[in-house]
């Protein structure tokens, strides 16, 4: 692996936490995807798979919401999963005591704090916002549970405002402080300066869950990670609200290829999770979505097919093992003899010199045209040309 060694990382300029937790909110906030409803079996399901896979906690639901959600929160929970289940709620008693007749054992607890969430939907002063808050953290801690609190629209709500919030529900015995970047405004040099502000105001563990909307919802994550954050939030495929979130997929491999951390997650599961949620949900990935696209690992073009057909890494960032994806030779337009040279001798077809040429010259004449040419494309035409001789 290209990355440095995660000593040398800790010596240099980056503060990482000892562990990192992967808290999978995919039947949560993956869910709330327009257009994505899950079953209590496909929660179960997609459950058993993330604990297999070996992610930390999984969010389960808004258990307030419907019956449906608090059966599928209590489901999971008697799974005896080795991932921590739990469930979302506001700021409000009720929503609190749906997790909790959920049987669960820890609670996701949040509020709006920017101004815009409080002028427009709360319609609540700053000191209205801490009390209820602080009230829903002590509620929560008074039935037994684990509180991780979340100021929704952390990074749009004012920062002295935003340390008041922390101050006062880490006082209420809040154990986890969630950074929700709502609508995805973060930028990484942003993400820093608030993540190490936040590690050096609180011994709380500090989690981030950040959204994609301008496509750096890994990018922020992985730099709260380099400046202590303690736990990140993801989903499978990175679904979401809108642009969806961080990447569950994206983070682990970065995580691993970039930053030498292992986590204890079983990576060569990430592709069939991501194509088993992609068929569940009806949210299919594009082909060039990173490490679970189906050209993650494709080539056409001759020079990149030569490379890799003598060594893969000269194209390829890391093995498609790793993943459990595979690799894919196309042939097209920019192909090269040697990719078709290949593909031949895979197929035991043997061509003369002359045949040869015909063959690749039809498939770039077929190239030019706009197609691609399958690998059944390819023998009927060497086999035309063969029985043509
Ligand atoms: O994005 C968000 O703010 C959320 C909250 C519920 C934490 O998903
Ligand atoms: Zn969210």
């Amino acid at each position: 692996m290209y990355g440095k060694n995660i000593e040398t990382l800790k010596k240099e300029n980056m503060n990482l936490a000892d562990k990192i937790y992967i808290f999978d909110t995919t039947l949560r906030d993956g869910e709330q995807a327009p257009g994505v409803a899950l079953t209590v079996d496909e929660k179960i399901q997609i459950a058993q798979k993330l604990d297999k896979l070996g992610v930390d906690k999984i969010e389960a639901g808004f258990p307030v919401s419907s019956n449906g959600e608090r059966k599928a929160a209590k489901e999971l929970n008697s799974l005896g999963l080795n991932a921590t289940v739990l469930g979302l709620a506001r700021s409000v008693q009720k929503d609190i005591d749906a997790v909790l007749d959920s049987g669960l054992d820890y609670i996701h607890t949040f509020i709006g704090t920017s101004p815009l969430h409080r002028d427009y939907k709360l319609k609540m002063s700053k000191e209205k916002v801490i009390e209820t808050a602080v009230e829903s953290v002590e509620y929560a801690k008074d039935h037994g549970l684990t509180v991780e609190f979340s100021a929704e629209d952390a990074t749009r709500t004012e920062h002295d405002y935003l340390f008041d919030v922390y101050d006062a529900v880490v006082d209420a015995g809040a154990d986890f402080l969630n950074v929700p970047d709502t609508v995805g405004v973060l930028i990484p040099v942003i993400t820093k300066e608030l993540i190490t502000n936040l590690k050096e105001r609180y011994t709380t563990p500090i989690s981030v869950h950040f959204h994609n909307d301008f496509g750096l919802a890994t990018a922020n994550t992985l730099t709260a990670i380099e400046c202590g954050a303690d736990q990140a939030h993801v989903t499978v495929n990175g679904m979401g609200e809108r642009t969806g979130n961080a990447s569950l997929e994206e983070l682990i491999v970065a995580l691993h290829a970039a930053y030498n951390i292992d986590l204890n997650i079983d990576t060569t599961q990430l592709y069939s999770l991501s194509e088993f949620v992609g068929r569940i949900t009806g949210i299919k990935m594009p082909v060039n979505k990173p490490i679970v696209g189906a050209n993650a690992f494709a080539h056409e073009s001759g020079i990149h097919v030569h490379g890799v057909l003598n060594n893969a890494l000269t194209y390829e960032p890391i093995s498609p093992e790793l993943v459990g994806h595979s690799r894919r030779i196309v042939l097209g337009k920019h192909t090269g003899a040697n990719a078709v040279k290949a593909k031949l001798e895979k197929y035991n077809i043997d061509l003369t010199e002359e045949q040869f040429q015909n063959v690749f010259d039809q498939i770039k004449a077929l190239g030019d045209k706009g197609k691609t040419v399958t690998d059944d494309d390819l023998r009927a035409i060497a086999i035309t040309e063969i029985s043509s001789a």
